[in-house]
């Protein structure tokens, strides 16, 4: 590693997630990269090389918020002085707007930074501080409602794990919350009944499947419903195939695709197939396209207003589980799908999630189960949402009944090429 690239990524509420997804993009971006600290709301990485584009980069990542470059303090520095060069660097001529955000900060409360950022406006000619209100940090929308990126910059105040290091950082990236609205609760077709994916967790999973496929990245989406999946997959420029049993589920899927307000531009490039199809027997048919990544919210069952009895959960995943198991056994037959990503139901109870006992079955169709945090030592406060038996990754709602578990299969001789490549 020649030089010291170290960034800051805010992970979203599912932190397991979205240290995985993490991962995965610096893996398939070809970054050589060490992981400095992790704490529940920060990952610290160190780079082989600068990340060119950071806003390009978060766009396609639904488990980051921010991305901050990073550079490490020495017990000598001010952070006063630092935070004033950082600003004396920018454009001056007109009015500068700025923000300070501290994370994992042990030194100062909210009321200590906004003291310090005042300070600092005083000696500044023409600027405008944006104050900290309750929280230790300012919101994605906080940052875009003052325009801070755009006239002026963030500084961001971290320590690590160890409370060892300190660093100063400057946002370079910040979750795009409104294109997540038009493309969430704002899509013209949803089904509020079988249940959508959040597009978020639509990326992530989409990114977890491709850290092994650099190039020609070709979803399908067999259980396709509104066609989240297909939209967040079209976004990242990939080729996207969708198939459904209901055709009131296709005709939405088309009709969110086709969908005006989103900038679908890459689509012109991409294919697109549509089509009404039981998945449990896709084998049976000339699929229209060749796909290699099958990324999928697989049926949920009926929705749910309670936590069911033991019984009726019982009655309800024995039907899922026959489903998903002829459904992977269809898709095990073939030939260029390598990878599947998918979101299976649990449900979450006073004792703990249940979730579905299909495990040794998925095992013994023939998928090997990928370790989605392999690699990272995950600290204590991400277990809850990491299987480490099960390798399988937990996405949770507050308050909702149904959760879903992302588990990654690969077909064996995917996993010999990935040895030998
Ligand atoms: C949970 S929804 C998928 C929602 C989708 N991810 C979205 O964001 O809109 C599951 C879908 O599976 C479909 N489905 C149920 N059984 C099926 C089967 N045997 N083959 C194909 N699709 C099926 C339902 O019609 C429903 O649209």
């Amino acid at each position: 590693m020649q030089t010291d690239n170290i960034y800051a990524f805010i992970l979203g509420n599912n932190k397991a997630l979205s240290l995985a997804e993490l991962a995965m993009v610096l893996k398939r971006e070809e970054f050589i990269f060490v992981v400095l600290s992790i704490t529940a709301t920060v990952a610290i990485i160190k780079t082989d090389k600068n990340i060119f584009e950071p806003q390009k980069m978060l766009d396609r990542m639904g488990g980051i918020i921010k991305i901050i470059q990073l550079e490490k303090l020495g017990s000598t520095h001010s952070i006063k002085d630092r935070i004033f060069d950082k600003i004396k660097k920018l454009d001056t001529s007109s009015k500068i707007v700025f923000g300070i955000s501290g994370y994992d900060w042990p030194y100062h409360s909210t009321h200590q930074i906004n003291g310090l950022g005042i300070n600092i406006k005083k000696n500044l000619a023409k600027a405008r501080f944006v104050n900290l209100k309750e929280k230790t940090f300012l919101s994605s929308a906080e940052i875009n409602r003052n325009q801070i990126l755009k006239k002026g910059l963030e500084i961001c105040l971290l320590s690590d794990s160890q409370k060892q290091s300190i660093y100063l950082g400057q946002t370079l990236a910040i979750q795009n919350y409104l294109s997540y609205g038009l493309r969430d609760y704002k899509k013209p077709q949803r089904d509020t009944k079988s249940g959508m994916l959040p597009p978020k967790l639509a990326q992530i999973m989409i990114n977890l499947g491709s850290g092994s496929h650099q190039q020609n990245i070709f979803i399908y989406d067999p259980f396709c419903g509104t066609g989240t999946i297909l939209v967040e997959g079209l976004l990242s420029g990939h080729s996207v195939m969708g198939s459904d049993s209901s055709p009131e589920a296709i005709r939405q899927s088309k009709e969110n695709i086709d969908n005006k307000k989103l900038d679908l531009h890459e689509r012109q490039r991409a294919s697109i197939s549509l089509f009404v199809q039981d998945a449990q027997s896709i084998d049976k048919i000339k699929l229209p396209q060749n796909p290699n990544l099958v990324i999928s919210e697989l049926y949920l069952g009926p929705p749910l207003n309670f936590l069911p009895s033991d019984e009726r959960i019982k009655n309800d995943t024995k039907k899922l589980i026959k489903l998903y198991l002829n459904f992977l056994k269809s898709v095990k037959r073939i030939h260029s799908i390598k990878t599947l990503v998918l979101a299976m139901p649990y449900y979450n109870s006073d004792k703990g999630p249940i979730l579905l006992d299909i495990i040794d079955e998925i095992d013994s169709i023939g998928y090997t189960r990928m370790d989605p945090l392999r690699g990272i030592s995950v600290p204590a406060q991400f277990l809850a949402g990491f299987n480490q038996k099960r390798k399988t990754l937990l996405y949770a709602i507050p308050d909702q009944i149904v959760g879903r578990e992302i588990i990654i299969l690969k077909k064996y001789e995917k996993i010999v090429e990935e040895i030998f490549s």
